[in-house]
């Protein structure tokens, strides 16, 4: 008798368990998902992962950054990478309606490396909680 009921207790308890799994799994996958940025400009969807948007930061830092930093005498005002919204740097890199976009400060750059550095920006941009993933908090 005493057994039947040691095994009823071990069978409820790891229903009650397993019950509750699909709470920790799903928590997970979430964490673990993986946001694309589609590219206007190029037609792609591009994973913001860190691997992927490692080279754009040092294209950042290098390039944008020479200019935008704080006190800096090119008339560039100090800009960080949550300058913009997801959508706000989007749109600066697909319109290149910013002023040194037009008068040739980015022209060091290759069209590839500014979709890089849109890649990162995006992922840090002022509307996302989650640098990983890019994952909007809205
Ligand atoms: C040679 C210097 C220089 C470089 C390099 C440069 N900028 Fe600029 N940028 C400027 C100046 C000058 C302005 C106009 C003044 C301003 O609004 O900051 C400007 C304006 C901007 C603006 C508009 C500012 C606003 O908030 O309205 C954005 C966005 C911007 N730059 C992004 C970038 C990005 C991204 C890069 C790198 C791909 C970059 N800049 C590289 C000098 C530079």
């Amino acid at each position: 008798m005493k057994g039947k009921i040691a095994v009823i207790v071990v069978m409820m308890a790891s229903l009650a368990v397993l019950s509750h799994a699909h709470v920790f799994a799903s928590d997970q996958g979430q964490i673990g998902e993986t946001v694309y940025r589609f590219d206007p400009a190029t037609q792609t969807s591009r994973a913001m992962e860190f691997k992927n948007t490692y080279d754009g930061r040092k294209l950042f830092k290098s390039n944008c950054k020479s200019c935008h930093y704080r006190g800096n005498d090119k008339g560039a005002q100090y800009m960080n990478e949550d300058a913009r919204t997801m959508r706000g740097w989007n749109a600066v890199f697909f319109k290149k309606n910013v002023r040194c976009a037009k008068d040739g400060s980015w022209a060091k750059l290759s069209a590839e490396e500014l979709v890089y550095v849109n890649d990162y920006l995006y992922s840090q941009a002022y509307d996302t909680w989650d640098p990983r993933t890019a994952r909007s908090c809205g």
